[in-house]
């Protein structure tokens, strides 16, 4: 599956008819299960629908961080953002590729 960034926002838990998504150096994972961190009000909610790659890098949930952009970033937060891509890969499902 394809989808834009803009396709992948409506992956955000808004509709708990939907599944939720949440995408790493554009691989799309389904984080359906951990709706309690992604959905509506949750810890981590701000991530759905998002590639939340230099966010996850920086261990940052401030809104200007949710992007998919890894420019500038240092060794030591590609290294955590690897981690977190084992984390997902070895958790989600990956369903897709953002286009
Ligand atoms: C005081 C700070 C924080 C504490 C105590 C904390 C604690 C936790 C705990 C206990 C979990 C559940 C782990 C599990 O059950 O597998 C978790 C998950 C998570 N944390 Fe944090 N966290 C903190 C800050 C952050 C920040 C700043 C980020 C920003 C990137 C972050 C990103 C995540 C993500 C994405 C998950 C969910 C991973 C998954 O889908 O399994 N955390 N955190």
């Amino acid at each position: 599956m394809e989808l834009t960034a803009q396709q992948l926002r409506g992956f955000n838990g808004s509709d708990a008819g939907k599944p939720i998504y949440v995408a790493i150096k554009g691989r799309i994972f389904d984080v359906s299960a951990a709706r309690n961190f992604y959905g509506p009000g949750g810890d981590y909610c701000m991530f759905a629908g998002k590639d939340a790659s230099r966010a996850l890098a920086k261990m940052s949930k401030k809104e200007e961080d949710i992007c998919s952009s890894l420019d500038g970033l240092s060794e030591n937060e590609l290294g955590v953002l690897l981690d977190w891509e084992k984390k997902f890969e070895a958790k989600y499902a990956v369903v897709g590729r953002v286009v």
